[in-house]
């Protein structure tokens, strides 16, 4: 049974100091942070529940930032042991650690998918779950980034992503990447829908 964020232990408060942080790896690094402020709560909770925590396996969670969805993803049901972060920014891996107890933070690149991940992972993820800057990569970079995370994934496991654009962030090709669009969630600052792409099976 999937549980609620109070019985599991986790914050339901709002982390005011996280708009503060983000502000300033934007103006450090625009590019890279891609966004000025945290993914609402209801797009992070729109993005976990594209991942079955009754399904065996890891999750992997790209740029997780200041931990938005790491938080809906514990609060859909996964245990904290189940979840392997790859962030770039150090002083956000740092304050993940700290405020995620269990979880794996890896402080690498996402875009070197294998070489980050090599031998971390046990057995094929039950998906992918990004909040990455995607279209500051070429399509080339996404289409094999997300291959990777294919891969390194259970037949059929989505790559789940969030857009403020009205295009699919990752090149859609019919019989290799088939993607799946949600409705724009309009409580998210700017508004933004989420993509959950996935390899069609046999
Ligand atoms: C748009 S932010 C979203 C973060 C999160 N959803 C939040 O609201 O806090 C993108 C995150 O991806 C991280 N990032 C960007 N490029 C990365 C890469 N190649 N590998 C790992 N993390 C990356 C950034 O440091 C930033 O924390």
């Amino acid at each position: 049974m999937l549980q609620s964020p109070h019985r599991r232990g986790v914050s339901v408060k709002p982390h005011l100091n996280d708009e503060m942080r983000f502000l300033q790896s934007w103006f450090q690094s625009p590019l890279k942070t891609g966004a000025v402020s945290p993914s609402g709560r209801a797009l992070a909770k729109m993005m976990a529940s594209y991942l079955d925590p009754r399904l065996e396996g890891p999750v992997i969670e790209l740029g997780p930032g200041t931990g938005p969805v790491t938080r809906a993803l514990l609060a859909r049901g996964f245990a904290p042991e189940r979840l392997v972060l790859i962030e770039y920014n150090r002083e956000f891996c740092g304050l993940l650690r700290k405020r995620y107890p269990g979880v794996t933070v890896i402080h690498g690149d996402a875009y070197a998918l294998y070489d980050t991940l090599h031998g971390r992972l046990d057995v094929p993820a039950v998906g992918t779950i990004s909040s990455l800057p995607l279209f500051t990569k070429s399509p080339q970079e996404r289409d094999r980034m997300v291959n990777e995370a294919f891969d390194l994934s259970r037949p059929g496991a989505p790559f789940v992503q969030f857009t403020y654009a009205v295009v699919s962030p990752v090149p859609l090709k019919p019989g290799e990447i088939h993607g799946e669009r949600s409705p724009r969630v309009w409580w998210n600052l700017p508004p933004a829908r989420v993509w959950a792409y996935r390899r069609p099976t046999a």
